[in-house]
């Protein structure tokens, strides 16, 4: 049987409990003091009032780009989400700095979570490439522990992969086929794949593509940072039309998230590897062609370059995911690019920020 959460989730009865180790501890190992218990400090904050859902889910990598979606996705969808963070973490989520396994231990152990969504990683592939063993550390070691923590209390774990598992030469991709990751990230990825996989047994792993959403800073996505180039368009702009990409909104990955973890929920088969992508295929001048055309802009200043990137880490030419094995179990949302981009861009319009500039 489930341990029950350390803290009750009833409404007031959970700022009467103890102190949690985490707390006595002055946090969850991060750089400052003062994370508590989350679900005292959000009974505490929500007044005791509130009905907490019983279903617990914890998000590393909440303060993230897919993070953020994923504890907005369960959050709204009847589950006790707890997100953690890192450097931004404060106010609204968990400090824990996932390097530190006593500070995992204790989040973990204190609000006794039925699934872990690990968000967290480096995903930068540049970044990756000059900072290796800092990667490494997160990518891989950190999941590993995670996955063994989870396993450590039968919490089901989703790790988040990505498509630069593969070499991009022989596309579309199943679970199935034999990964070859290019650059050191795809490598680090997929050691943490097989961390997670060796260190729980009934985890899964999730692969997707690249990522956008709504952005606290255009450069947060690969497929959002394009949007200055594409609306200054007094000067020409070289776009990539190499790589084949299938851009991805973090909401529809978000709902891949909570429909795998309900699934489980109900069936203990689901586990193992799956794949989760759009189904749009673009490069990036395509991309920001369908940018421009959303938003009413020119795109002629916008410069087609069909040569292979020679600077930078190396990047797959074509890692389409087959995303058939979650088809088939009835999962997955689709949201058209242009909508989902549009609805992702707006509040970066420069237009409009004259606009309210001036009459507001
Ligand atoms: N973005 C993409 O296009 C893409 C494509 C394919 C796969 N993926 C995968 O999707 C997942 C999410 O990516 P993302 O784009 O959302 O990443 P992101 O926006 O770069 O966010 C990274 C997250 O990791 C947290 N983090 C960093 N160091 C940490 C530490 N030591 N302890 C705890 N947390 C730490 C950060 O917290 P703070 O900021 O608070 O420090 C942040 O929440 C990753 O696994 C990535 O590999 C992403």
């Amino acid at each position: 049987a489930r341990p029950a959460a350390r803290t009750s989730a009833g409404s007031g009865g959970a700022a009467e409990e103890a102190e949690a180790p985490g707390a006595a501890r002055g946090g969850h190992g991060g750089p400052r003091e003062g994370a508590q218990d989350p679900l005292r400090a959000r009974a505490l904050r929500a007044g005791g009032d509130i009905e907490i859902p019983s279903r617990r889910v914890l998000i590393t990598g909440a303060t993230g780009l897919l993070g953020r979606a994923v504890f907005k996705e369960f959050n709204e969808n009847n589950w006790n989400a707890v997100g953690c963070g890192y450097r931004r973490a404060q106010p609204k989520f968990e400090q824990v700095n996932l390097l530190n396994s006593v500070a995992v231990h204790d989040i973990i152990h204190d609000f006794q979570p039925h699934v872990i969504v690990h968000c967290a990683a480096e995903r930068r592939p540049d970044v990756v490439e000059s900072q290796p063993d800092a990667a490494s550390q997160l990518n891989v070691a950190a999941s590993g522990n995670l996955a063994k923590e989870a396993a450590g209390i039968g919490a089901f774990l989703i790790y988040i992969s990505t498509d630069y598992v593969f070499d991009g030469t022989s596309p579309p991709y199943k679970e199935t086929d034999v990964p070859n990751p290019l650059n050191l990230y795809g490598k680090t990825k997929l050691e943490g794949e097989k961390a997670v996989l060796e260190n729980n047994e009934g985890a899964a792993v999730l692969r997707i593509p690249v990522l956008y959403g709504e952005v606290e800073r255009l450069e947060e996505s690969a497929v959002t940072v394009m949007f200055d180039k594409v609306q200054f368009s007094n000067k020409s702009a070289n776009m990539d039309h190499w790589q084949q990409r299938f851009p991805t909104n973090v909401k529809d990955v978000a709902v891949v998230c909570r429909q795998l973890a309900e699934k489980r929920m109900l069936d203990p088969s689901i586990k193992g590897t799956f794949h989760w992508s759009g189904n749009e295929q673009m490069t990036k001048y395509e991309m920001a062609c369908a940018i421009a055309d959303a938003f009413n802009l020119p795109s002629s200043h916008l410069r087609p370059i069909t040569d292979c990137p020679v600077v930078g880490a190396l990047r797959p030419r074509n890692a389409q995911l087959d995303c058939s094995k979650l088809e088939m179990l009835g999962i997955g949302q689709r949201t058209p690019f242009r909508a989902g981009i549009k609805e992702s861009l707006w509040p970066f319009l420069v237009d409009k920020r004259w606009r309210q500039t001036v009459f507001h």
